[in-house]
C-alpha cells in the first residue's frame, strides 16, 4: 500500500469511526454483558423455575438483588416472578445469608462457604417444596449469587441441578477511576467522568448507579472514585456530602465509595501549615476528617494515595518515609474499618539517561522493600503488575515477593493507555493470567509449592489479613463506556479474575461473548479468537522482545515514536544503537536489576540462554544479529513480527466480516470501523519501527523491501 492510500485508509476508516460513535453517542448506556436478551420460547420454556423470589432479611442489598433478579428473569424467559419479603410456603427461590437460611433449615450452614463475599447456588427441597436458594455469607454475596444465576440462564447453562459454591479468591477487588474534578479523565477514553462536572459531582448520578450494577455483576466490591493525581478539594468540608451522594447510589450494589487523596490535603486546604505525618496535629487532622466521612458514609472504603511520584507531594519533604504517610492515614481509618492503597508507583523521572547504571525499574522495590512490616495491618502497597508503568509486555514486579509482611494489592490498568487507547483491539486477560500465574519461587512451606503472585497479593501465602486486586477503569460518559464495545471484555475480564484468577482467558472471553453479542457458536468462535489473539498482535507491531517502550512516551501514549523514549529522565530507555538493543539489566554488568527477583527467578533472567525471548531486550542489551532461541536474529525477528502483525491485524476484519449476519448492525459497524482503522496504524507502526531499526543498525530486511510508509504517525495519526 502506497503511503498515500494508507492515510486515505485511516481517515476514511476514522471518519467512519467517529460517525460510528455517533451512533453510541445517546444517553443510553449500552448493557454491556447484562443485556438479559430473550431466549427463545423452548428454551426460555424449559428452564423449570419456582415462580416466587423471597428474601430472608430487608437489607437495600437483598432487595436489590431481588429485583435483578426479577428483570433478569422477566426479560430472558419471559416470566414475572412473584416477590416475597417472607420466608416461602411453596417452591420459590429464596435469597439470604447461612445465618438466616439456617432457621430455616440446619443443613444449610455457613461452613459450606468460608468466608468473604462467597455464595452458594443449590437446588433442594426445602422444607418439602422444590427451592432454589441463593445464599450469601453476606447479603452481597446473595446479590453475586444471583449475578451468577442469570449468567448462566444467558449463556443457556442448566439449573436443574445446581449446586456451584463460589469463594472470592481476595477480599479487595477494586477498580480505580481516575477522574478530575472536572470531568476530564486521565487516561480515559470513553468520554467524561459519570461522577463530576465543573468541579462537583454531578447532579445527575444514574450513570454511577450503572456503573455499580455492572461492577456488582463481576464481584467487584470497592470503586475509588477520583484521580490518583489528587485534587485536594475532594476532602473540602463543602465536597463531602456530594461523595456522600455518590455512595448512595453505589450502596445498593454493595460497592464501597473510596477516594484518592493527596498526602499534602491538611495543608493544602488551609487547616494547617505542615502535612509531616509524624506531627500529632496532623495526625489529628486525618483522625477527624475521617470522621466527618464516616458521619456521612458508614460503609466509607477507604483512601488510594500517590505521594513522591510525578511532581506529587510526599513523605519526603520531612524526610519521613512512605510507611509514616501511609500509617497515619491507615490509623485515622482503622476505627471505622477502612483501608489505605498506598501506591508503589514511586520513581524519580529526572533520571540521567547516561548513567548506564541508572534504571526506573528498580525504584519501587528500593523504595517499599527496605520498609516490609512496617506498616499498618489495613495500609496495602498498590503495586502495578510490572516495573516501569503498564507496557504490553514487563516482566512482573519484583515489589510482590519483596513484601513478605505487608499486605498488597496488584494495579492492573483496565483502560488501554499504552495498549492502543481502545482504538486497537486488544485483549488483556492472557496478560494479566500470565502476571497472576508467575511463579516467585521464594521458599515457603511446603518448598515445592509455587509462590504466584495471585497467592502473594490475595493474602495466602504469606497469612495476610487484607489484599487483592485494583484495576484502573476509567470508563465515561460514552454510551459503549469505555469507549468501545470490544473493550468492556477487559473490565469484565478485571473483575473475573479478581473473584477467581484459576480461571482461563479462554472461559472468561467465552462468557463475555455470550453474554455481550450472542450464543450462536460461529459468534462465539469468532470473538473468542480475535479478543484471545489480540493482545500477542498488538504485541507483535507495536514492540515485540520486551523492548520497552516505543510508544510516544513524552505525548500521546499511543502513536509509534521510538526514539522518544530515549535521552529524557522519564527512564522508558530501550537503549538501541547502531550496534545493539535493549537495556543491560543483570548483575554481571547491567543496572543489577534483576538482583531483585528471588534467586531462582534471577537465574532465569540473567543469563542469556535461560532468558525468555518475549523479555530479552527488557533485561539485556543485545547485537542486533544476536540469535534468539528461534534461530531468528533479533533484527530480523523485529521485521517479521512487526509484518505478521500488521497482518493479523488485517486478518481480523475479515474475521469479523463473516459476523456481519449474526450480530446487530450497530455493533457491527462500530467494531469495523475500529479494526479498519487498527490495521491501517498497525501498517504506520510496522513502518516506523521497521524504518526506525534499519537506520539505527543499516541491517536489511531479508525479506522484503524498507515499508514505504514515510509519514510519520503525526500525518496519520488519530
Ligand atoms: C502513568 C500515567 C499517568 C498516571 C500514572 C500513575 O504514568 O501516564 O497519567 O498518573 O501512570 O499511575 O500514577
Amino acid at each position: 500500500m502506497t503511503p498515500r492510500n494508507i492515510c486515505r485508509v485511516l481517515s476514511t476508516a476514522f471518519v467512519l469511526l467517529v460517525c460510528t460513535a455517533a451512533l453510541f453517542a445517546d444517553d443510553d448506556a449500552d448493557p454491556a454483558w447484562l443485556r438479559y436478551t430473550a431466549l427463545e420460547e423452548k428454551t426460555a420454556q424449559s428452564y423449570e423455575l419456582p415462580p416466587q423470589v423471597a428474601i430472608l432479611g430487608d437489607s437495600v442489598v437483598l432487595r436489590t438483588a431481588q429485583q435483578e433478579l426479577a428483570r433478569g428473569v422477566g426479560q430472558m424467559l419471559g416470566r414475572k416472578l412473584q416477590l416475597s419479603t417472607r420466608a416461602p410456603t411453596g417452591s420459590a427461590i429464596v435469597l439470604g445469608t447461612f445465618a438466616e437460611l439456617s432457621k430455616l433449615d440446619p443443613r444449610l450452614h455457613s461452613s459450606l462457604v468460608l468466608g468473604g463475599d462467597g455464595y452458594w447456588l443449590k437446588r433442594l427441597r426445602l422444607q418439602g417444596h422444590d427451592s432454589l436458594l441463593i445464599i450469601g455469607v453476606t447479603d452481597r454475596g446473595a446479590l453475586y449469587g444471583v449475578f451468577k444465576l442469570l449468567s448462566k440462564i444467558g449463556r443457556r447453562e442448566s439449573v436443574v441441578a445446581l449446586d456451584d459454591v463460589q469463594q472470592p479468591y481476595a477480599p479487595v477487588r477494586w477498580v480505580n477511576q481516575w477522574d478530575n474534578l472536572d470531568g476530564h479523565i486521565e487516561r480515559g477514553y470513553g468520554g467524561a467522568s459519570i461522577f463530576f462536572a465543573n468541579g462537583q459531582v454531578r447532579a445527575d448520578l444514574s450513570r454511577a448507579a450503572e456503573y455499580a450494577r455492572l461492577l456488582a455483576s463481576i464481584g467487584i466490591n470497592g470503586c475509588t472514585v477520583n484521580n490518583v493525581n489528587a485534587d485536594p478539594r475532594t476532602l473540602a468540608p463543602s465536597f463531602l456530602p456530594q461523595l456522600k451522594r455518590i455512595a448512595d447510589v453505589f450502596r445498593p450494589w454493595g460497592v464501597q465509595l473510596s477516594i484518592s487523596v493527596d498526602l499534602s490535603s491538611p495543608k493544602a486546604l488551609g487547616d494547617l501549615d505542615t502535612f509531616d505525618p509524624l506531627d500529632a496535629r496532623v495526625a489529628e487532622w486525618w483522625r477527624k476528617k475521617v470522621d466527618a466521612i464516616y458521619g456521612l458514609i458508614p460503609d466509607f472504603g477507604g483512601f488510594v494515595v500517590k505521594a513522591d511520584s510525578e511532581g506529587r507531594a510526599g513523605p519526603s519533604v520531612y524526610g519521613r518515609t512512605h510507611a509514616d504517610a501511609a500509617n497515619v492515614i491507615a490509623r485515622a481509618l482503622k476505627l471505622h474499618g477502612g483501608v489505605v492503597f498506598y501506591r508503589a508507583f514511586v520513581y524519580n523521572h529526572h533520571l540521567d539517561w547516561r548513567d548506564l547504571k541508572a534504571d526506573r525499574a528498580k525504584a519501587a522495590y528500593e523504595n517499599f522493600h527496605p520498609l516490609d512490616g512496617t506498616f499498618e495491618d489495613n495500609a496495602i502497597v498498590q503495586i502495578k503488575y510490572g516495573p516501569i508503568d503498564f507496557q504490553v509486555r514487563e516482566p512482573v514486579s519484583p515489589l510482590f515477593a519483596g513484601l513478605q509482611s505487608t499486605n498488597e494489592a496488584i494495579e492492573l490498568q483496565i483502560t488501554q493507555e499504552y495498549t492502543g487507547q481502545q482504538l486497537h483491539l486488544c485483549f488483556l486477560a492472557p496478560m494479566w493470567k500470565e502476571v497472576l500465574d508467575f511463579d516467585m519461587h521464594l521458599d515457603v512451606q511446603p518448598s515445592s509449592a509455587p509462590t504466584r503472585v495471585k497467592d502473594i497479593i490475595s493474602g495466602r501465602a504469606f497469612h495476610r489479613p487484607v489484599g487483592g486486586f485494583a484495576g484502573v477503569a476509567n470508563v465515561g460518559l460514552d454510551a459503549t463506556w469505555l469507549g468501545s464495545p470490544m473493550a468492556m471484555a477487559n473490565l469484565y475480564g478485571f473483575g473475573r479474575l479478581a473473584w477467581d484468577p484459576d480461571l482461563s482467558a479462554a472461559t472468561i472471553i467465552e462468557e463475555w461473548t455470550r453474554l455481550t453479542f450472542a450464543n450462536d457458536p460461529v459468534v462465539v468462535r469468532t470473538i473468542d479468537d480475535m479478543q484471545l489473539n489480540s493482545w500477542h498482535i498488538y504485541e507483535s507491531y507495536t514492540g515485540p522482545l520486551g523492548a520497552g517502550t516505543l510508544t510516544n512516551i513524552v505525548g500521546n501514549h499511543y502513536d509509534p515514536a521510538p526514539q522518544s523514549s530515549e535521552e529524557n529522565g522519564w527512564g522508558q530507555w530501550h537503549r538501541a544503537d547502531h550496534d545493539a538493543i535493549g537495556m543491560d539489566r543483570t548483575l554481571a554488568t547491567g543496572t543489577g536489576f534483576i538482583g531483585q527477583y528471588p534467586p531462582a527467578v534471577q537465574k532465569i533472567y540473567e543469563t542469556l540462554s535461560a532468558c525468555p525471548d518475549e523479555l530479552l531486550l527488557f533485561f539485556h542489551h543485545v547485537p542486533y544479529t544476536y540469535a534468539l532461541h528461534s534461530g531468528k536474529t533479533v533484527i530480523q525477528n523485529v521485521y517479521d513480527s512487526h509484518y505478521q502483525g500488521a497482518a493479523e491485524a488485517q486478518g481480523l476484519i475479515s474475521q469479523w466480516q463473516k459476523l456481519r449476519d449474526h450480530v446487530d448492525e450497530k455493533r457491527h459497524k462500530d467494531v469495523l470501523a475500529r479494526l479498519e482503522y487498527q490495521a491501517g496504524q498497525a501498517v504506520v507502526w510496522r513502518d516506523v519501527v521497521c524504518r526506525w531499526i534499519f537506520d539505527l543498525s543499516g541491517i536489511p530486511d531479508k525479506k522484503r523491501p524498507l515499508g514505504t510508509c514515510p509519514e510519520t504517525a503525526d500525518n496519520c495519526n488519530h
